[in-house]
């Protein structure tokens, strides 16, 4: 008689969704129509803000009805642990193409104090492209601490942290395919 396996049982967290997978890939498909309509006739560099906008750009790119795209990623962490912003974000991945005499649309998960993107825009604005935007799927408005531009926003959300659709906490939860608060009794582990 082969040995009993005992499993452990796996709770999966309770985390609720704030925005459903289906309300996530509408508004997505409307941001890459407003993409397309801005950049006609261009061929622009679309920059994903690693890691957590890679779900999203992925989405965002076979949305928008462009030609000649080119994709592209800059690594930048700024949350050393936790839920907290260290305002010294860090530059861990540059670019591997020559953004010069191209528009450069940078594609973020979120913007909560503005540090990272700032940083981004300040380190890409000496590369000579012709133009610079940027995309947020969420956006925090209350937790602003410098004032970054937005040029295309998925959704204004209140002052939570939130995980999935490639946002994580601690580096977890990044594969939920809809975004949820995360709740106050996960926010202590690592
Ligand atoms: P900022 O530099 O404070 O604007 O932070 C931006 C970065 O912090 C984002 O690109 C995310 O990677 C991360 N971040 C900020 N808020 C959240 C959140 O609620 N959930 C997950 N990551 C977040
Ligand atoms: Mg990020």
């Amino acid at each position: 008689m082969l040995p009993e396996i005992i499993t452990p049982e796996i709770t999966a967290p309770k985390i609720e969704p704030l925005f459903t997978a289906e309300a996530i890939h509408e508004r997505v498909k409307e941001l890459a129509d407003e993409i397309t309509a801005d950049y006609q006739n261009e061929e622009p560099v679309l920059v994903g803000v690693l890691k957590g906008s890679f779900i999203f750009l992925a989405d965002l790119a076979r949305e928008t009805n462009l030609h000649a795209l080119q994709i592209d990623f800059m690594g930048v962490e700024s949350y050393k642990k936790g839920t907290k912003s260290s305002r010294q974000p860090i530059i861990t991945k540059d670019l591997s193409i020559d953004i010069s005499d191209h528009h450069v649309l940078l594609v973020e998960d979120i913007v909560d104090t503005g540090y990272s993107l700032q940083t981004l825009m300040k380190i890409l604005s000496v590369r000579s492209a012709k133009s610079i935007k940027t995309c947020a799927l969420l956006s925090k408005p209350d937790r602003r601490e410098v004032e970054v531009p937005i040029d295309f926003l998925g959704f204004t959300i209140p002052d939570e942290f939130v995980v999935g659709y490639g946002l994580d906490f601690n580096q977890k939860y990044r594969e939920l395919p809809y975004i949820g608060i995360l709740p106050k009794e996960l926010q202590g582990q690592t």
